[in-house]
């Protein structure tokens, strides 16, 4: 059984929680392959998928959002997890759109939709950034919960081998 896990990222955290996922994923002996969105072309010789994808404005960023859109028919037919990345602990209105988890679910009939605390650092982040950072007074910080990212991974490591 192989596990694909892709993601779309901007600033490097979800491609962290990424492979936090996939490590979680062969400590319980399921293999795995960890690919950027951009770079996935196929997803049929996979027997399960998870897509992530960083929030920005309160939506998936467009190559995670295009992974689910081309390759909807053969996600319908799989297991597939879907989650999201951005979440600022201190600002708990400023998360996905609820609409936006609606359709991540239809899209690709995810089993679960589940949404990560994000990462916030000036470092790399252009002017409209950090101003629109500014505008929603979200403080910066590591917000990464790590036992959190791979209790998911491991409940889904678990239904997988289980239904082996
Ligand atoms: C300009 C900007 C807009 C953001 N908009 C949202 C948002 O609408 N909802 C949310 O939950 N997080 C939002 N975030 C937080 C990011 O999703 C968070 O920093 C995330 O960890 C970034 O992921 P990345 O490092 O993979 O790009 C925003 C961050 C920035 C810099």
């Amino acid at each position: 059984m192989t596990v694909l896990v892709a993601y779309a990222s901007k600033h490097g955290s979800t491609a962290e929680v990424a492979e936090g996922i996939t490590d979680a994923l062969v400590d319980r002996h399921v293999a795995v392959e960890l690919l950027a969105a951009t770079d996935v072309r196929d997803v049929g010789r996979y027997d399960a998928v998870i897509v992530g994808s960083a929030v920005y404005y309160g939506r998936w960023l467009a190559a995670a959002h295009g992974l689910l859109v081309q390759h909807r028919q053969e996600l319908l037919a799989k297991p597939v997890w879907v989650f999201s990345v951005g979440r600022i602990p201190q600002r708990p209105e400023i998360d996905i759109a609820a609409p936006q988890v609606v359709w991540l679910l239809a899209t690709s009939g995810a089993r679960e939709h589940q949404s990560f605390a994000g990462r916030l650092t000036p470092a790399g982040l252009d002017w409209r950034e950090r101003s629109a950072v500014r505008v929603v007074r979200a403080p910066y910080g590591d917000y990464l919960d790590w036992p959190q990212i791979v209790a998911w991974a491991e409940g889904i490591a678990d239904e997988l081998v289980a239904s082996r």
